[in-house]
């Protein structure tokens, strides 16, 4: 928000900008540990606060169902050569409403209700859209999910296995909570085996495959979809990209998809936000952005060489990109507990359940932790290692708050736990230090 428009609100407004504020507040004083969240720039910030919401433009540049759609054609056509050049696809449709919107129109382009389709398990660490069986993605196409090893690592015999016997039509490689490289070959080749369609949701590392630190799905799939708010960096948004791949296999997939997101899902797009990806996609095209990528790798890597250090568990040992998955399932499920105390210290990262978790998904055994905005910050390794220190402080002063084996002890014994730390002094004067070293890295997008 700028300055002048915060100056109106508080005049209109005040109880809802004395909210703003407060969240203002939250956002520059804490640590913002969670992955997929990050800190858009005030230029971006800014073209989503702009007059362009105003606009109803359903249909794509210049096949339009409304008039006076001229500029918001140019817009939509800026956003969508940028994706096209900094992705290095073919086709890009960049209004989706966010990463799940994204996800279900493909499905709609590319299968019939009912068809077989593979992701990586929700509770492995993948995405809800990937066919988990709460979500519409697993009511409407039958689901058959894979899973991690034991090292932490994707099961690639399984999924040869599930390719051979259920012959999924549409296969997803990407993941929410997967410390690792996602091996986009290995996924090409069983899909490939079977014609099967490949779709990476690259959601998560979109910034990291841009920033050049990872490698690019776009030689192996043939359907690409991210949120463009994560590692990108750009509003709360999304968008679908078509490979060269995936026109060989499909010459009228560009207009599948299209038609998937409207009429086929979707009303007008949100002009605003189409602006603020068009922002975000040139700053993630500049070379500042490649140090930005790589120093979110080398963030996470300092940090989870400090819990190594420490005897701190990780799933897969370690990681490859923005993602840490702390493995506390020697403490009997303490991951709601340690979001908590986290909390009152000023950090926040969110519990998270860990592959074939002995705990429940409600009070998992993980706790997922990530350096995208951290590092949009400033914050570099020194940080990073104070950072580990802090949380494997908490881990050690927290852990003999077992969860109770029983069920239906749980709800109360959370409860109990939240009541006593949210007074702790330890816990406070921890969040005391965290204040002070945050004092010292300005929040993007946020003037004071
Ligand atoms: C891999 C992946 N895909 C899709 C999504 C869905 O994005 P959204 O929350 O914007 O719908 C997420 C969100 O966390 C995600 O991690």
């Amino acid at each position: 928000m700028n300055i002048l428009q915060s100056k109106i609100l508080q005049k209109q407004d005040p109880e809802l900008y004395k909210y703003i504020q407060n969240e203002k507040k939250r956002q520059m004083e804490g640590l913002e540990l969670i992955p997929s969240e990050n800190y858009v720039s005030e230029a971006v910030l800014s073209v989503m606060g702009s007059i362009l919401t105003n606009k109803y433009s359903e249909g794509f540049p210049h096949k339009r169902y409304y008039g006076g759609n001229t500029n918001i054609d140019d817009i939509e056509q800026l956003a969508i050569d940028r994706a096209k050049k900094l992705f290095k696809v073919e086709h890009v449709n960049v209004q989706p409403y966010s990463g799940s919107p994204a996800n279900f129109a493909v499905y709609l382009a590319l299968l019939e209700p009912g068809d077989p389709i593979s992701g990586m398990n929700l509770l492995d660490g993948g995405h809800l859209t990937h066919g988990w069986k709460v979500s519409a993605t697993a009511k409407f196409f039958k689901s058959y999910p894979y899973h991690l090893k034991p090292d932490g690592r994707v099961d690639f015999d399984e999924l040869w296995k599930i390719a051979k016997e259920y012959k999924p039509k549409l296969i997803w490689c990407g993941a929410t909570a997967y410390p690792r490289e996602i091996e986009f070959e290995k996924f090409a080749e069983i899909a490939d085996s079977i014609g099967a369609y490949l779709s990476a949701d690259i959601a998560h590392v979109a910034g990291l495959i841009v920033g050049g630190v990872h490698k690019s799905p776009v030689d192996y799939v043939h359907v690409v979809t991210t949120t463009t708010h994560k590692t990108l960096r750009g509003p709360r948004g999304g968008m679908i990209m078509v490979t060269k791949k995936g026109i060989k296999k499909d010459q009228d997939l560009p207009q599948k998809i299209d038609k998937a997101i409207f009429p086929g899902s979707q009303g007008g797009p949100h002009n605003h936000i189409t602006g603020g990806i068009a922002v975000a996609l040139n700053e993630a095209a500049k070379p500042e952005f490649k140090k930005y990528a790589a120093q979110i790798v080398k963030n996470s890597k300092a940090m989870a060489s400090e819990f190594k250090k420490a005897g701190v568990k990780m799933i897969s040992d370690g990681t490859d990109n923005h993602l840490i998955l702390l493995d506390l399932s020697q403490y009997g499920g303490l991951g709601a507990q340690l979001e908590f105390a986290l909390d009152i210290a000023h950090m926040t990262a969110n519990k998270n359940t860990i592959p074939a978790d002995p705990a429940s998904p409600y009070y998992p055994s993980g706790l997922r932790l990530g350096t995208p905005a951290l590092t949009s910050r400033g914050m570099k390794e020194k940080e990073m290692k104070q950072i580990a220190k802090w949380i494997t402080e908490i881990i050690n002063y927290i852990k003999d708050y077992k969860l109770p084996q029983e069920k239906e002890n749980r709800q109360k014994f959370i409860a109990d736990f939240k009541a006593k730390m949210k007074n702790d002094k330890f816990l406070i004067g921890m969040g005391e230090k965290v204040k002070k070293m945050t004092r010292n890295f300005p929040v993007p997008g946020i003037r004071k």
